[in-house]
């Protein structure tokens, strides 16, 4: 597998796959890469002829006070697993490649709405950093399809919007969350925690699977994502956000509304982890 750290470099690369008509998949990371990275890289493998991972902690996507400076950096380790797994090349640029003239004042993309809710209320400008970056890596290397994690459920989202407002012309594969044995999403922020945290951390995924179950079973979402939210509290985890929501578009759920999906931000130490899981209401229960 080859790596490449410059623009040029890359865009030769794509031009001759390209012009050998080959289907080209792109998996975007921040690197530290776990099981559920590797995930992408191979339903990537499965639907392109060439795979192009990137790894790059994108500081626009960093708040003031957030981790970008403690942001694991692992290269050497992701490069050896992304070659392990069958990936064709790594892009992992610098800074000054990505954002020549700075940070500052360089165009973003923006997808209002949806972009200010869930995390993007506790963490702004956050989305417009991803829709920014990963806008700029769909036009470096203009995959035929991307891969992207349900983990990040409204980044997901969000990307889907922006690429069909943006008449952008590739398939957006979404993937299951892959979890450890006893059911924490993988996550690069998951190092930042102390035994203690860790073994805390799984009242995450249990809480949102107890809330899924009650509102399938007809509870009112408001009064079970209270009643989850103090359930983590009880457990250590201090939630940002616990909320039953609509698939399509995140917004709170009507009495008619049968596909939901429960999403939730707790701090734990210093980690902030994300976690959410799909859910069906029977529609003689809503409402
Ligand atoms: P990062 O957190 O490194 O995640 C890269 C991709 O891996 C995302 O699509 C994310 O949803 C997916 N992913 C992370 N953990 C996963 C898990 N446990 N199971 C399945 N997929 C998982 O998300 C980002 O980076 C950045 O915001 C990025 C899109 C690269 C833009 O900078």
């Amino acid at each position: 597998m080859e790596t490449l750290h410059d623009i040029p470099g890359l865009r030769d690369k794509l031009a001759q796959w390209r012009a050998a008509g080959l289907r080209i998949g792109l998996v975007p990371t921040m690197g530290n890469l776990h099981a559920g990275h590797i995930a992408l890289v191979r339903a990537a493998l499965e639907r392109a002829d060439r795979v192009v991972a990137t790894v790059f902690v994108n500081p626009l996507q960093f708040g003031p006070g957030e981790d970008l400076d403690s942001y694991p950096r692992t290269l050497d380790e992701d490069a050896r697993r992304l070659a392990v797994a069958g990936c064709h090349l790594l892009f992992a640029p610098t800074e000054s490649a990505m954002y020549p003239e700075g940070r500052a004042g360089h165009t973003a993309v923006e997808v209002p709405g949806l972009s200010a809710q869930l995390c993007g209320a506790s963490r702004p400008g956050h989305f417009r950093g991803v829709t920014t970056v990963v806008a700029k890596l769909f036009n470096l290397v203009q995959p035929d399809l991307a891969v992207f994690g349900q983990k990040d459920y409204q980044q997901l989202l969000l990307i889907r919007r922006m690429a069909a407002d943006l008449n952008m012309a590739l398939d957006i594969v979404g993937l299951p969350t892959v979890r450890e044995p006893d059911g924490l999403a993988m996550s690069s922020r998951n190092g930042y925690l102390s035994a203690t945290e860790r073994r805390r951390a799984p009242a995450l995924f249990r809480t949102l699977q107890a809330l899924a179950a009650a509102v399938a079973a007809g509870a009112d979402p408001t009064q079970a994502e209270r009643d989850a939210a103090a359930a983590l509290r009880v457990a250590g985890l201090e939630p940002d956000y616990v909320s039953v929501r609509r698939q399509a578009d995140l917004a709170p759920p009507e009495p008619a509304d049968t596909e939901l999906v429960v999403l939730a931000a707790v701090k734990l130490g210093r980690a902030r982890l994300i976690d959410n899981l799909e859910l069906r209401r029977p529609a003689a229960a809503a409402g």
